[in-house]
């Protein structure tokens, strides 16, 4: 697992964003796994200036989102699908029919969930899976105690997952308990995973995944078992971890066919 800290949320997605730029402008169908919540918005405003600016193109691309609230209609401006188009799809010149989102308005759950893991196989498998983390150490909607190898399939989501997500609902609309998310064994399936995390929040639940045992306590401890795991951090979501100085290091020292 590589470690990268930065002074500011800002330079987390410069370098985040550089990584997007260099898979797509060095493989011809790159495919992308993507998250949301607040943590990736200044990512894919930066992919957004990219595109417009210095032509990174995405007509070759395809996209999987890693997750999607079960009896949100897309149409719906909390559902992620309102999410991603506000924020990168309508921003971007990929092709509809290779974006791909779980279906959170599904008739047969286990069908759709099936569905779209073998979508995810026959697009090639994902290149590079971006992901946020909860501050109980979850990846996607892969709450604590969910399966190390688990697929895409719904979840339980836990209240402390509900009271957070609360705030992207409007006043008196019901905050959904379950979601459809791909699975912690499809996410490690990413021939490379890129983390972010930012802030005080998230401190306990990088030092528990970075430093911590694998648990499935803390899904995203996983990643210390992925061949190719970069975690990029702020000060503050980076303050609890023990070997700061060497991961600094080690940044600083990359030789210059690794940096990005
Ligand atoms: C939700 C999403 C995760 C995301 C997490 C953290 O649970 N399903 O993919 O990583 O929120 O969100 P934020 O980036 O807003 O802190």
């Amino acid at each position: 697992m590589e470690v990268i800290i930065q002074p500011s949320p800002k330079a987390v997605c410069a370098i985040a964003a550089r990584h997007v730029a260099h898979l797509l402008r060095t493989k011809h169908k790159a495919v992308l796994g993507l998250p949301t919540g607040s943590t990736p918005i200044s990512l894919y405003a930066e992919i957004v200036r990219m595109h417009r600016e210095e032509g990174l193109d995405f007509k070759q691309a395809t996209t999987f989102n890693l997750d999607e609230y079960v009896g949100i209609d897309p149409a719906n401006p909390a559902s992620y699908h309102s999410f991603m188009r506000q924020h990168l799809f309508d921003h971007l010149n990929l092709d509809p029919k290779n974006i791909h989102m779980p279906d959170g308005m599904a008739k047969d759950m286990p069908l759709a969930c099936q569905a779209y893991e073998t979508a995810i196989r026959e697009a090639g498998g994902i290149d590079l899976q971006i992901l946020g983390i909860g501050a109980d150490g979850h990846i996607g909607f892969n709450e604590p105690s969910s399966s190390l190898s688990s697929r895409t399939r719904l979840k339980t989501l836990t209240d402390k997952t509900m009271r957070f997500n609360k705030s992207f609902f409007s006043p008196g609309q019901p905050v959904p308990r379950y979601a459809i998310t791909m699975g912690v064994g499809t996410i490690m399936e990413a021939r490379a995973c890129l983390l972010l995390a930012f802030g005080d929040a998230k401190a306990v639940a990088v030092e528990r995944m970075v430093e911590g045992a694998v648990s499935a306590m803390v899904p995203a401890s996983i990643l210390q078992m992925h061949p190719q795991a970069v975690v990029i951090l702020d000060e503050a979501a980076a303050k609890n971890l023990r070997h700061k100085d060497y991961y600094r290091f080690v940044y600083n020292h990359k030789p210059e066919w690794q940096q990005r």
